[in-house]
């Protein structure tokens, strides 16, 4: 059988790795070379769209600076982000799901005592508190795992976002589990907010008619010596946006209800289990 012309041009660009000194730089460069043929071949992408493409490209390298990075924004909104954690994590079965870091987490968070709030700054946001358990998979209590939490206030932004609007530690902090691996987080409850859409990709989504919001939430670093960091988030299971999140990183494991306690708090319990490394 003779080959296309397509089919030469791919077998020959394929044979110019055939000398790589580093597999799996070869593996993926390949295979990224493959899907790129496929994806021109099956769309039958005309030359003005290629470069419009590469305009776009041009436009999402532009925006990056020291505190955007819009290609992973872009790859956040393509589902992207959240594939390359379920295969980076590849979690034992019944270890806590974890999602996406975004880009609002900052290092250096304050340590709290357990049950302290980590909200700092006035608001008027319902008062919740998110209490559990750090345990390993056959159910050990983690003693001196650390949650580095960090969230929005009810004005929508974090306090990175609001150098001047909020004090720079509001809504984050590290939490500490005690000898029987507890630990009890006070703060607000989290609400939804809009992604940052001024750049290509917000203009993807608006060109699609897809929305920028994510569901509230707060973000959780889990870390403990001798397992596997856990990036993850409890979703309020009352807020807005959970079937619609834009960046597709809501795990139905994740959300929570918040309900009050004996003493009349709003309160959940999110357990965490952590893997081995
Ligand atoms: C966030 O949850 O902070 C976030 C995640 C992805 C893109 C934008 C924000
Ligand atoms: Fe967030």
């Amino acid at each position: 059988m003779t080959k296309t012309a397509q089919v030469e041009l791919l077998d020959d660009v394929l044979s110019r790795y055939e000398g790589s000194q580093n597999p799996r730089l070869r593996e993926i460069t390949e295979a990224a070379i493959r899907h790129l043929h496929a994806f021109v071949e099956e769309v039958g992408l005309q030359r003005d769209e290629w470069f419009a493409g590469i305009q776009f490209l041009t436009a999402t390298g532009q925006k990056c600076d020291d505190v955007r990075q819009e290609f992973i924004l872009l790859s956040d909104t393509l589902g992207v982000s959240t594939l390359v954690e379920i295969v980076t994590h590849g979690g034992v079965e019944g270890s806590t799901e974890n999602t996406v870091l975004g880009p609002f987490y900052v290092p250096g968070s304050p340590q709290r005592a357990r049950g302290e709030t980590m909200l700092v700054d006035p608001d008027e946001g319902d008062r919740v508190v998110i209490r559990g358990t750090v345990t390993d998979i056959d159910g050990n209590p983690i003693a001196g795992a650390t949650l580095d939490c960090w969230q929005n206030a009810t004005a929508g932004f974090y306090a990175v976002q609001q150098p001047e609007g909020q004090s720079a530690v509001n809504l984050r902090g590290i939490y500490t589990t005690d000898a029987d691996g507890t630990y009890e987080i006070r703060t607000v409850r989290p609400v939804p907010y809009p992604i940052p859409s001024d750049g290509p990709a917000g203009d993807l989504l608006k060109a699609h008619g897809r929305g920028w919001m994510r569901p509230g939430h707060t973000h959780i670093w889990v870390r403990a010596d001798g397992y596997k960091d856990l990036i993850t988030h409890v979703f309020d299971a009352e807020t807005a946006y959970l079937r619609e999140d834009a960046v597709f990183g809501v795990r139905d494991s994740l959300v929570r209800r918040f309900e009050p306690d004996e003493n009349g708090e709003l309160a959940t319990t999110f357990d965490v289990v952590l893997d081995k490394r």
